[in-house]
């Protein structure tokens, strides 16, 4: 019989890709099967995410529960960027966990599987061109990694220093990835980095022939049988004209674009170090719509970052209100370790923050619902990919709208034009239509 492993994956998308590498590697190499019963497993991994402090205290109630529950002799190990920054310091605390993992360094998940307390954090290390095994939740949607690390130095943000310096994949890997998944039925990639648009900056070897984000676009477009691409995070600051350009005339490329703001204020993007004013990052949305009034655009808010004055957050209300985004992640500042933003003094008051959020969070609720009424009625192609519990099927429009249609799983990776017959917040029911 084969070993189970029982995976958590917390935070972004990357961190699902990672989760994918590994299981890909545990079946393959050491014969495990993925289950979603914990007691059950022989292994218990836990991908963790440190952006935030919330999920970092979670964690190590959460492994109290796992070593409760689990099966007598299952081994747990903890990956991911809370493995990376808090590295030996998990066995410490929970000494029953077998293995640490980084953010890093998966690729060594066979290696640590077999030695107990092994602790793999280095975030020098240089997992770009490293062939991993092929695994893949969804056949329809491949994730495909394109960079790993982050250059850069935002002051609230943790993830340079768990994920190390940013590293191009070489384009012809990502090339060769994506033609697989279209071969195994994909018709849509999404690719995945922290910084998407900074692609080309360093690869592993220095003679790597220079080719941009834009040109990357270009060359995945050519695939026979790939229809869609979406990417994340591009950064504001490096949305060049002929990225947009790009965006907006390569008819694979769908129209939905992240900007992540983090704040309205030119003062506080300069205490973030975000490199860009709230007027570049409202010349980019002007710009973008210019060439592409169809785009919708999503956007990550923090709100109470220490220094932020009413009228600094007057600011990132006025920036919601003149691009009116289509969606919004919006957080209340966390001050990570090892981030410049800690030490910064003028921390704003919790109720304050609280306030702030909620304010912006209601306004972004109601001037989306009034968008979203002007959807009735509307025709739009939708890639079907999710069969839901209750005989509907989900899928999205290439602007990123969830749209579910009463359906089977014939529907599943196919194409249909529907028609949206009830608006909702996160997800509209349609028909199809002939
Ligand atoms: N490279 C990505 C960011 C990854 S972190 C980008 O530029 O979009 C994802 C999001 O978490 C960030 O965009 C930010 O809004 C939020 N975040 C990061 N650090 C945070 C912190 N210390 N407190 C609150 N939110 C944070
Ligand atoms: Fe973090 Fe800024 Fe990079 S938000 S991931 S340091 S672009």
């Amino acid at each position: 019989m084969s070993k189970k492993l029982f995976i958590e994956t917390l935070g972004c998308a990357m961190n699902s890709r990672d989760s994918e590498h590994m299981i890909a590697a545990l079946k393959e190499k050491e014969g495990y099967e993925t289950t979603d019963d914990m007691k059950n497993a022989d292994l218990i991994l836990i991908n963790t995410c440190s952006v935030r402090e919330k999920p970092v205290a979670k964690l190590f109630s959460e492994l109290g529960v796992f070593n409760k529950k689990k099966k007598e002799g299952a081994k747990i190990g903890v990956c991911g960027c809370t493995a990376s920054h808090l590295g030996e310091e998990i066995i410490k605390r929970a000494p029953y966990v077998s293995f640490v993992l980084g953010a890093r360094n998966v690729s060594k998940i066979g290696e640590v599987l077999h030695k107990d307390k092994a602790v793999e954090v280095d975030i020098n290390y240089d997992e770009s061109e490293f062939a991993f095994d092929d695994f893949r939740t969804s056949p329809y949607k491949a994730y495909i990694n394109i960079s790993i690390g982050c250059d850069k130095q935002c002051t609230f943000c943790i993830v340079p220093k768990t994920r190390g310096e940013e590293i191009s994949i070489p384009d012809e890997l990502i090339v060769r990835e994506a033609q697989r998944a279209v071969d195994n039925g994909a018709k849509e990639i999404f690719l995945l980095g922290q910084n998407v648009n900074n692609y080309g900056r360093r690869f592993s070897s220095s003679d790597h022939e220079k080719v941009n984000f834009t040109e990357l676009l270009r060359r995945l477009s050519k695939i026979e049988g790939l229809r869609r691409i979406r990417f994340t995070s591009p950064h504001p600051f490096h949305m060049d004209d002929e990225f947009i350009e790009e965006f907006a005339s390569n008819p694979k490329i769908c129209k939905s674009m992240h900007m992540p703001l983090q704040s309205g204020s030119t003062k506080v993007l300069k205490d973030m170090k975000r490199g860009y004013s709230k007027e570049w990052f409202l010349n980019r949305v002007q710009k973008l719509r210019e060439h592409c009034p169809e785009v919708s655009i999503s956007t990550d808010i923090i709100v109470a970052f220490p220094g932020e004055s009413e009228e600094d957050f007057e600011d990132t209300i006025d920036v919601m209100k003149q691009v009116k985004f289509d969606q919004i992640f919006s957080f209340k500042y966390s001050p990570r370790p090892e981030t410049e933003a800690q030490h910064y003094s003028d921390v704003i008051d919790p109720e304050v923050a609280s306030d702030r959020l909620s304010y912006l969070q209601a306004l972004q609720t109601e001037m989306l619902d009034e968008k979203n009424k002007t959807q009735l009625g509307k025709t739009y192609e939708v890639y079907f990919e999710d069969l839901n519990a209750d005989g509907y099927v989900s899928g999205r429009t290439d602007n990123n709208l969830v749209v579910k249609v009463k359906g089977s799983e014939e529907l599943l990776g196919e194409f249909c034009d529907v028609k949206i017959t009830k608006i909702g917040r996160t997800i509209f029911t349609g028909e199809i239509v002939a």
